[in-house]
């Protein structure tokens, strides 16, 4: 390990705008990233686009656009709008229509052909247009593809093949010795078993099609969108970050093509594999399955709007456990909105600085509140992704906090002893602010600036650090 991290998102098809789901992928890369940064590591943070699927054209035909180029600048413009609004603190953002990409997806198909990792064969199977992917009869549900509800098209072509066959044995290996390969462990039982049934080569690239990367040796040939768009993570990045740790996040719909495809397309290239491909699960709107195609996506704008982007990030994640399938409910938000952010997180620091403004002592005592803070706890559970149970963590001790307002009553206190509460607490919200910065970073930066200190890093997370001017400011969440 060399303290570097690199935390990437599947990049996303420009057919439509984010949605909550995208949204969620990127908040969790966003909250990883920043926590690294909070560790002081050098940390990389790479999101984008897939702009060369027939997605793009169908969506751009539709929306009367003549040059598609121009669709896929304009559905750019509108994503990274989006994720500014959610507070994305991303380092690079690739989109595939770049020369530097088209460049590089090439070069490793070239490279793959050379090697005789590639041929030409003649290919009849069902495809989704949906997934952008040759189905298995077996992947289908009731002949249609489970993702989409739609019928697959049958096709006959000649293209050329990738031979993923070649590097079953050796994914196998890595994904069974490796135990942080795939993570979390029920699907990492699940890509073992997919493996154990048998790989089979791939198609890589589609005839007579008009839009996409030209196979470098055969004009009459594009790049099969998968096998380009993996490459972003080589594209988008400076090779140095994958000297280190480096961690894809997906959605579980899309884990084989990053579990298997992917490892394969690297072992190929004799380039370095990532260490976690992280699948986590889908989450449906109201009890419904939501997806871009069928219609009932939800607008993350929409909702940061009307309830503040911090209210978004935070319920996604304490709502819906990390690696699982959950539900997205707006009054489900609105409670935990109501509930905790403003009752629990923002009550406790308008109490403490009002009394603190009040006041007027110094700050200074007994580390009471410190033993009731697992940073321990905290930073294993963040290391080992379990991100909703860190965040449970953290909110134990605001509660913790909330608890010991209560049972010492410092607005009868005087002298020493309230001097002592006070220290608690001030000191104690400072440290909250670092805790909670990669989930809620707005909210976080308006504490620190009540508090009147700079942005901490996890080693500030220790009483006696504080040196702040306290400056009470407007309440942090209003309750709806
Ligand atoms: N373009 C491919 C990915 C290529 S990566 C080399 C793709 N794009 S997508 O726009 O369809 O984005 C899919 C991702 O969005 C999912 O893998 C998942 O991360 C996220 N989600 C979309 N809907 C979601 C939910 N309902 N719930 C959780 N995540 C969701 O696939």
């Amino acid at each position: 390990m060399n303290g570097k991290f690199l935390v990437t998102t599947p990049i996303y098809y420009i057919n439509d705008k984010p949605s909550v789901g995208s949204a969620y992928t990127t908040i969790i890369a966003d909250i990883l990233a920043r926590w690294n940064r909070l560790k002081e590591i050098d940390t990389f943070f790479l999101t984008g686009l897939d702009e060369n699927s027939s997605k793009t054209v169908k969506a751009a035909k539709e929306k009367k656009y003549k040059d598609i180029q121009n669709y896929a600048d304009d559905m750019y413009k509108e994503w990274v709008k989006v994720w500014k609004k959610l507070n994305i603190s991303y380092d690079g953002f690739i989109r595939t229509t770049s020369e530097k990409h088209k460049k590089i997806v090439q070069d490793f198909f070239n490279k793959a052909y050379k090697k005789g990792d590639i041929y030409l064969g003649e290919y009849e199977g069902l495809y989704c247009g949906g997934c952008e992917e040759f189905k298995r009869e077996t992947d289908l549900e009731g002949g249609l593809c489970p993702y989409h509800k739609t019928k697959p098209l049958k096709i006959k072509e000649r293209n050329y093949f990738f031979k993923l066959s070649k590097y079953e044995e050796d994914i196998l290996k890595l994904v069974k010795k490796n135990e942080k390969f795939v993570l979390p462990k029920s699907r990492r039982t699940e890509i073992i078993n997919f493996i154990e049934s048998g790989l089979t080569d791939i198609s890589v690239s589609r005839p007579n099609l008009k839009w996409g990367i030209d196979v470098p040796f055969d004009k009459n040939q594009k790049v099969w969108v998968w096998y380009d768009a993996l490459y972003n993570y080589k594209s988008g990045v400076d090779k140095k970050y994958w000297k280190g740790r480096v961690v894809h996040l997906v959605g579980k719909d899309i884990q084989k093509f990053h579990c298997i495809i992917w490892p394969a397309m690297l072992l190929s290239a004799s380039e370095s594999l990532p260490t976690t491909i992280f699948s986590h699960g889908f989450f449906t709107i109201n009890g419904e399955k939501m997806s871009k195609s069928l219609g009932n996506a939800i607008d993350p704008v929409y909702i940061s709007e009307k309830y503040g982007v911090d209210a978004l990030r935070y319920f996604l994640i304490k709502e819906i456990s990390f690696g699982e399938d959950g539900d997205f409910s707006e009054e489900d938000l609105k409670k935990r909105l109501n509930n905790e952010l403003a009752n629990d997180l923002g009550n406790l620091v308008s109490r403490v600085l009002t009394l603190v403004e009040k006041e007027k002592v110094m700050l200074r005592g007994k580390k009471e509140l410190e033993k009731k803070l697992d940073l321990k706890k905290i930073e294993k559970l963040m290391n080992e992704y379990e991100l909703t149970e860190a965040l449970k963590e953290i909110w134990k001790f605001v509660i913790e906090c909330n608890k010991y307002v209560n049972d010492k009553k410092p607005w009868g206190l005087k002298g020493k002893e309230l001097e002592n509460v006070l220290y608690n607490l001030v000191e104690s919200l400072r440290i909250i602010a670092i805790l909670l910065s990669p989930f809620i970073p707005e909210t976080c930066d308006r504490i620190n600036k009540q508090l009147g200190v700079k942005a901490g890093k996890l080693k500030d997370c220790k009483f006696g650090k504080f040196k702040g001017k306290i400056k009470k400011g407007e309440v942090l969440f209003r309750k709806i």
